[in-house]
This record gives C-alpha cells, sequence and structure tokens, in this order.
C-alpha cells in the first residue's frame, strides 16, 4: 500500500471528468451488419496467417452493436460522467466516402448518444480509431495525401450529424500505432512493412488530416455547437538507463521527441517536428543516399495550418521505459535506427498480464508535468489508461485495482503539488475486448466478457465495483480507510 503525507485531500476536483473507453472495432462486431463496409481490420483478421492470435476477429467481439443496452447497464453501474467510444467510418460510410450513406449506422449511434444524454453521461467520441475503411485504404490510405481530404469530409459528416449533441471530439486516436504498427512494424492493419518510411508518411497525412478537420470544425460549426477537438496521443514516460550517461540521457531527449514531440510539437507548439528528429533522420538519409530526408516537410501555409490544431490534450498512458544509447548499422532505415535508442524495461516494475505493459504508476506523474511544461500548460483528459490481465482472468482482480488506485494517487499528486491541469480520467476498457493482435487472449476490461456465451454475458471485475467507489465519491480512499 502507497501511502502519502504530501497530499491534503484525496478528493478530486469538482467536476472531474470519470470515463471509460472503448473502440469500434474492439466491441462492436457486427462486421457486415446492416450494409457497413469492410474496413483494414476486416481485411487483415480475415486474411488469417497467424498474425492475430489464434486468427481470431472482431466480426462479434463484444456484440455491441446489438448489444449496446448492455453497455449501457455498465457505465450506469460506474456512476460513470463520461463516457469514450469510436464511430466505425465504414459502418457510417461504406467506402470512406458520402457518396453512399448507411442510415442503420446513423441509427445506431444516434441510439448511442441519446442515450447515454437521457442518462446524464457525456459522449467522448473518436472519429478514427484504427479501422480505415478499405476502399480508402485501397487508394493508398495515410500514406496518400488524397485522405487528407477524405478524412475531413468523413469528420465534417461526423460534426454534422451527431455534433448538436456530441462536445467532445477526438480526431485520430494513436497517430503514433497506427504510423509504426500499421506501416513500419506491420504488426497491425494494413500490415505494412516499410521501415524508415511509411510511418513517417502516415504520420505526416495524419497531421494534415486532424489539423484540417479542427479547421472544419472552427469555422462550421464551433459557433453552434460549441464543442472542442483534439487528437489522443499515446507516450510512455522514459528516462535514462543510466543516470549519469550523458549519452542516455541524449537519448531519452530523441526518445521522447521520436514518440511524443513527433505529434505533439506540430500541433500544439509550431507546426513542425521536433528538431532532434529532423537532423537526426536527415543525416541518416543522406548516409543512406537517399536524396532528401525520408521525413517529409511541411510547406510554409501547412505548418500554420497545423500549429495550434487542438482544444485540450488527450494523453493514453499504459507504461514507461528506460532508455539507452544505442547505434545501428547504418544501410537499413528504420525508425529505431533514426533514433538511435534501446528501450529497456526495469526488472523492479511488475508486468501486467501482456509483455509491454511494465507497471509504472509514477511515470504518468512525470509525463504529466512535462506536458503542462512543453504544451503550454493545456486541458489534459488523460483518455486512456488500464492494465491487462490475461485470459483466463480472476473476476477478483485486487492487484490489478492497486494498481489503477496507485495511478490515480499519482494524478492526484500531479493536479494537487505540480498544478497540471487534469480534467478527466478514462480507464481503458469499460469491457475486455478484441486486443489486436492479442485477439482475446488478454482482458482489459472493468467488466469480464464471456465471450462463450451466446449472450456475451458482461460480469464487473472487482477494479469495477472499487472504481464506481472513487467515481461517485470523487476521491480517492485515504490510507487509513484502506486499512480497515
Ligand atoms: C489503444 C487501444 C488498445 C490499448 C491497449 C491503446 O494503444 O488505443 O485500442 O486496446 O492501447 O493495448
Amino acid at each position: 500500500m502507497t501511502s502519502d503525507t504530501q497530499l491534503h485531500s484525496y478528493a478530486f476536483p469538482k467536476g472531474f471528468a470519470w470515463g471509460a473507453a472503448t473502440a469500434a472495432y474492439q466491441i462492436e462486431g457486427g462486421w457486415d451488419a446492416d450494409g457497413k463496409g469492410p474496413n483494414v481490420w476486416d481485411t487483415f483478421t480475415h486474411q488469417g496467417g497467424d498474425r492475430v492470435f489464434k486468427n481470431q476477429t472482431g466480426d462479434v467481439a463484444c456484440g455491441s452493436y446489438t448489444l449496446w443496452e448492455e453497455d449501457l447497464k455498465c457505465i450506469k453501474q460506474l456512476g460513470l460522467t463520461h463516457y469514450r467510444f469510436s464511430l466505425s467510418w465504414s459502418r457510417l460510410l461504406p467506402d470512406g466516402t458520402t457518396g453512399f450513406i448507411n442510415q442503420k449506422g446513423i441509427d445506431y449511434y444516434n441510439k448511442v448518444i441519446d442515450d447515454l444524454i437521457a442518462n446524464g453521461i457525456m459522449p467522448m467520441v473518436t472519429l478514427y480509431h484504427f479501422d480505415m475503411p478499405q476502399a480508402v485504404e485501397d487508394q493508398g490510405g495515410w500514406r496518400s495525401e488524397k485522405v487528407v481530404a477524405i478524412f475531413d469530409k468523413y469528420a465534417e459528416f461526423c460534426f454534422g450529424t451527431f455534433g448538436n449533441r456530441v462536445k467532445l471530439w477526438i480526431t485520430i486516436n494513436e497517430p503514433f500505432i497506427v504510423a509504426t504498427y500499421g506501416y513500419e512494424k506491420g504488426l497491425f492493419a494494413p500490415g505494412i512493412k516499410e521501415p524508415g518510411i511509411g510511418a513517417y508518411q502516415a504520420a505526416h497525412n495524419m497531421i494534415k488530416a486532424h489539423a484540417k478537420a479542427w479547421h472544419t470544425y472552427h469555422s462550421q460549426f464551433k459557433e453552434k455547437q460549441c464543442g472542442f477537438v483534439s487528437i489522443a496521443l499515446n507516450s510512455d514516460w522514459a528516462e535514462p538507463l543510466d543516470p549519469t550517461s550523458v549519452a542516455d540521457e541524449k537519448a531519452t531527449e530523441r526518445h521522447l521527441a521520436f514518440i511524443f514531440g513527433w505529434f505533439a510539437k506540430p500541433i500544439f507548439i509550431d507546426g513542425d517536428y521536433p528538431a532532434l528528429m529532423k537532423s537526426q533522420i536527415a543525416a541518416k538519409s543522406k548516409a543512406q543516399g537517399f536524396p532528401s530526408s525520408r521525413l517529409p516537410e511541411f510547406k510554409e501555409e501547412e505548418t500554420k495550418m497545423i500549429m495550434g490544431t487542438a482544444d485540450f490534450f488527450c494523453l493514453n498512458y499504459y507504461t514507461s521505459r528506460k532508455i539507452k544509447h544505442k547505434a545501428y548499422a547504418q544501410d537499413e532505415p528504420s525508425l529505431k535506427a533514426d533514433e538511435e535508442v534501446e528501450e529497456v524495461m526495469d526488472p523492479s516494475w511488475p508486468i501486467s498480464g501482456i509483455e509491454w505493459l511494465a507497471v509504472v504508476p509514477w511515470g504518468i506523474r512525470k509525463l504529466l508535468k512535462y506536458i503542462k511544461d512543453t504544451c503550454n500548460d493545456p486541458i489534459i483528459y488523460i483518455t486512456e489508461n488500464g492494465f491487462a490481465q490475461s485470459d483466463p482472468a480472476p473476476l477478483e482482480d485486487t492487484l490489478r485495482w492497486e494498481y489503477f488506485r496507485q495511478t490515480l494517487l499519482e494524478i492526484l499528486k500531479g493536479i494537487c503539488l505540480d498544478k497540471v491541469n487534469i480534467k478527466g480520467y478514462f480507464a481503458w476498457s469499460l469491457l475486455d475486448n478484441f486486443e489486436w493482435i492479442e485477439g482475446y487472449s488478454k482482458r482489459f476490461g472493468l467488466f469480464h466478457v464471456d465471450f462463450d456465451s451466446p449472450d456475451l454475458l458482461r460480469t464487473p471485475y472487482t477494479s469495477a465495483s472499487e472504481y464506481a467507489k472513487v467515481v461517485t465519491s470523487n476521491r480517492l480512499p485515504e490510507p487509513d480507510e484502506m486499512q480497515r
């Protein structure tokens, strides 16, 4: 148990947003129901090839497309003030464009939004959470400049259709993961392996697409709808492996530039990539005989268009890393070689049920302070944070709840001691769901889902009942209450 004498109060600020998050492909199922078009994850999972655990798919997932009312019960049981979910682009626009609009898709999300609002729960809506319509991918997806206008049209359609009720918008979830897993390592859909090239192109277009959609909202909808638009950025916290090594310290700076600054700097600061990224990639590209840097450049008018295009900061935090300087062979372009780092997990950190997720609650406090200091002290929502259990997972997940509690304590310290402007917290996830390449083998839910039962039964874990207590009291239990 961690007690903390520095904190005078365990209460969160009045009006703090308490939420849980999900994503369309991970929960909805109904992959071809009622006119939905295929997306890249449908294609990727249907191709098999053992890229996903046991070749599992999101075809059924938690069945939320038909079982939304069961999800709503879970949300209400937690007492949440907010619920974050994503729209399936190809459920609304089967080929990605407004050429054909699927009314059944609109009806589904209208119901979700209306039910939330009728129950006093504020929706936070993500436009894109990894599930690009296949028809858009076929035109080059995020690697093609064309996507900027296509995404903007989709965003405009969503603002126009749902914006009278949705006030918190996220354009893109985790562009870092989309770029690196989708286009560098090829581990996620669309499964493209173009190391040192594809990720930079995809990221470049995602940043422009986000910025354009933000402008569309602000020029056409903001005045009437009075909402806010941002992008959800994931980042680990990072510290030098050897704190006395200047090389490791510099490597850590580079790592934060490559994982966090890549998106945060253009969007929150000045419309351009971190200088450290630009110089590293330019030098490596030159040595490899490329005619110009593999990192695309923003034109002057693009820089102006991009800077300042977020009304709040959305952070997805899961873990931290120790960073070591590492030189790579010159001839193979890759992100890691550009960055010249090696990521290490401190052996003292407990590992959750998923191998990459070392439990480092204090990392979030440091990262939040870093965001305050480097991004002009923005309003911050933690839009994802969670801990996986491996399947089969016990319903009494007391250790997992302890991780949640420790993380919330660090967030509270961030608010009270570091004066970071944190307005809300969304646990990942409401339900156990399709955990991308891990399929259903890793369980992130506050509610257990029985994927073998015909009605996909939802049952609360201990973490759900403990989280509900925090949500309804708007405070963490004090150390002496916990000893009772
Ligand atoms: C994603 C979620 C995912 C979670 C846990 C985040 O990268 O936004 O979709 O399930 O992490 O891996």
